[in-house]
């Protein structure tokens, strides 16, 4: 064979080669069993408006990204994102790509509600422009009603600890379900509110930057009562599901030997992961977290307002007792596990746990993970981070836990809030240059798991 044509046969081969090893990776054979899913289980994705859509320029992130010295990392801020508010029939087709039966994703009130009581008509359209391209392809949407953004003018006026916050945003919900209730089943009223409250106003590194543990009050209360009022108005459409979701973390004492440190790390999670969840249950909120905060109130019309709980699962935190420090509780990740390229520890037996304490305290409720997934840019752990988090949701079903779906947060590379655009959560990656939108491998793996509705693993009689 001539040089040229053995070059030319190479050039042919080797994509041949690379693809079939690839898709290989993924395919069952006489060694491997599929774990199956429910029939009518919902594989989803999920995405939030402010960290996709760009040019959001009325709400409180976007001055907050603009606030001198900057807030973000490396200067960034969200400017066009990833131009999905012009890219919606591109993304959506890619949403049908992987063969998702459910998608979330937020509406962006400031866009709706530019001025206190200002409807845009236009920016309502193009939402329910955007449900029927959905509608196109068979996805079911989930929509956020509150995903950390708020108009400027609500923000202005004080935000979530103003008493008349709930009544503000219920007009917003009041429009938002007249306009789009006929095509919309499933809401999340909002997104986080604990790491919302904890990130703005105990940390603040969120807007409005507020650090001190007080001023969390208000906002909890408002942001209960806004979503207690949601979920009546919503429920005028007799087929509503509303729910919150809500991110739960495992909390671990650092040392296991030291009782304090045990101590600290319940009462930690009691505060961050339970105090909503206890309060629509039984209408009190009850905070309490020792050398902080201390709370109690009753609030009746909290009582049994949520349809479903929307589990966000990410990772697990030590807690350490450190009396000599600047302050005497320490939250660190585990220094001995694998974790992300944000530094967050994998550990996904962490949400079969999560799964099992909330059906034990809420027996009544299904569960949807609204939101998982891992900041992997090389795309190295991706792949694996899903098979094993699924594993998890797969032995809770077993066990008869109910979880109606799993959405893996993100579909495409966005904007990470404080952390910019560095992070790369995206079964898409993104070129920030071009804005093209590329399938990572992961993507691939996750659309295979659709397609069989199960997850391939070695078959027991071959261990
Ligand atoms: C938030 C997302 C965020 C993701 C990764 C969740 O806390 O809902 O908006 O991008 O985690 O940090």
């Amino acid at each position: 064979m001539k040089k040229k044509s053995i070059f030319k046969s190479c050039l042919i081969a080797f994509p041949l080669i690379i693809f079939t090893l690839y898709s290989h990776s993924f395919e069952a054979d006489s060694s491997s069993e599929v774990l199956t899913f429910p029939e009518n289980f919902k594989w989803c994705v999920a995405t939030a408006a402010h960290q996709i859509e760009g040019g959001n320029e009325n709400n409180d992130w976007w001055e907050w990204e603009h606030s001198v010295p900057s807030k973000i990392k490396n200067g960034e801020n969200s400017g066009l994102a990833i131009d999905h508010w012009n890219k919606v029939a591109e993304d959506t087709k890619l949403l049908k790509d992987l063969g998702v039966k459910q998608y979330r994703f937020s509406i962006e009130w400031s866009r709706i509600e530019p001025k206190e009581g200002v409807f845009n008509l236009e920016a309502i359209h193009h939402y329910k422009d955007e449900l029927k391209e959905l509608q196109k392809y068979g996805i079911a949407p989930m929509v956020t009603l509150h995903h950390f953004t708020s108009p400027l003018w609500f923000a202005k006026m004080g935000g979530w600890s103003h008493p008349d916050s709930p009544q503000k945003f219920l007009q917003f919900v009041k429009f938002v379900n007249q306009q789009l209730g006929a095509s919309v089943d499933q809401w999340i009223t909002f997104n986080e509110p604990m790491v919302m409250i904890a990130a703005g106003y105990i940390n603040g590194v969120f807007p409005p930057g507020i650090k001190d543990w007080k001023s969390v009050i208000g906002p909890i209360r408002n942001i209960l009562i806004a979503h207690s009022l949601s979920y009546k108005e919503l429920h005028r459409n007799k087929n509503a599901q509303v729910g919150i979701a809500h991110h739960l973390r495992i909390m671990h004492p650092y040392n296991k030997l030291n009782p304090i440190e045990w101590y600290l790390a319940n009462k930690l999670s009691k505060a961050f992961n339970w105090t909503l969840l206890n309060a629509l249950q039984t209408g009190t909120i009850s905070l309490s977290v020792p050398t902080k905060i201390e709370y109690e109130e009753y609030l009746p019309q909290l009582k049994d307002t949520q349809d479903f709980i929307g589990v966000n699962y990410y990772s697990r935190d030590l807690v350490k007792f450190t009396p000599k420090g600047k302050d005497i509780i320490t939250v660190v990740p585990n220094d001995k596990s694998p974790k992300s390229d944000l530094n967050w520890e994998i550990y996904p037996e962490g949400l079969y746990d999560i799964l099992k304490s909330v059906s034990e305290k809420f027996e009544n409720l299904p569960v949807f993970i609204t939101e998982n997934g891992i900041a992997d840019k090389s795309d190295s752990r991706r792949a694996d981070f899903l098979k094993q988090h699924l594993l998890q949701i797969h032995h809770a079903l077993e066990e008869g836990i109910n979880v109606l779906g799993y959405c893996h947060w993100t579909l495409i590379d966005n904007f990470e809030w404080a952390e910019g655009r560095g992070p790369r959560f995206g079964l898409y990656d993104v070129d920030y240059k071009t804005l093209k939108r590329t399938p990572r491998k992961s993507a691939r793996y996750y659309q295979e798991i659709i397609e069989r509705n199960g997850i391939l693993v070695e078959s027991k009689n071959n261990l």
